[in-house]
């Protein structure tokens, strides 16, 4: 006899906002002590709308959260180690470059080879309001580096020619009207 085990529910999803929404452009603020119980909240719900999407990287604004905090996990071999990062800065780039093709779940389905610096190194807060730091290269570099952009309104789109910008920008429009048609 065996009897059923509940499956145990995840944390809540959260509702990814997309551009043009005027709340990915914000500054965020930094987070304070006195948001010490949102952030705690907010981190596993984070975790698990990214790891849902799917994506490697999720910014507290894309969620609606004007607050300096993101999570990221590139995912290295399948094996999830996430990242919660509370006021993150970048302390050092490097010289040299590097050209990816960066996508994010704020522009579904538009991607651009973006060029920055290959390597950074970084300090944030934890949960438990500890520091940390890290150097990183790599695919880690550049999603550290998209994500920290989302803090201060910037998007992977912003570091491309106006030309494809607008190109990118306007086929996203398009894609998002033809989704909610089908969604009707
Ligand atoms: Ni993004």
């Amino acid at each position: 006899m065996s009897e059923a085990t509940p499956e145990r529910p995840g944390p809540d999803l959260l509702p990814i906002l997309i551009v043009p929404d005027a709340r990915l452009r914000q500054k965020c603020r930094a987070v304070g002590p006195a948001d010490a119980d949102v952030v705690r909240a907010l981190a596993p719900r984070m975790l698990a709308t990214m790891y849902k999407a799917p994506g490697i990287g999720l910014a507290a604004p894309q969620v609606g959260q004007l607050l300096r905090m993101c999570v990221v996990d590139i995912q290295k071999d399948d094996v999830r180690e996430p990242l919660i990062l509370v006021n993150p800065e970048i302390t050092a780039v490097s010289k040299d470059l590097s050209t990816r093709e960066e996508g994010c779940l704020s522009l579904p389905g538009q991607y651009a080879d973006v060029t920055r610096p290959a390597e950074v190194k970084l300090r944030w807060l934890d949960l438990d309001g500890s520091k940390q730091e890290l150097h990183a290269d790599g695919l880690l570099a550049t999603c550290l580096q998209h994500e920290l952009d989302h803090l201060d309104g910037v998007l992977f789109v912003d570091h491309i020619s106006a030309l494809k910008r607008n190109m990118l920008l306007r086929k996203l429009a398009k894609d998002m009207k033809l989704r909610q048609r089908e969604a009707m």
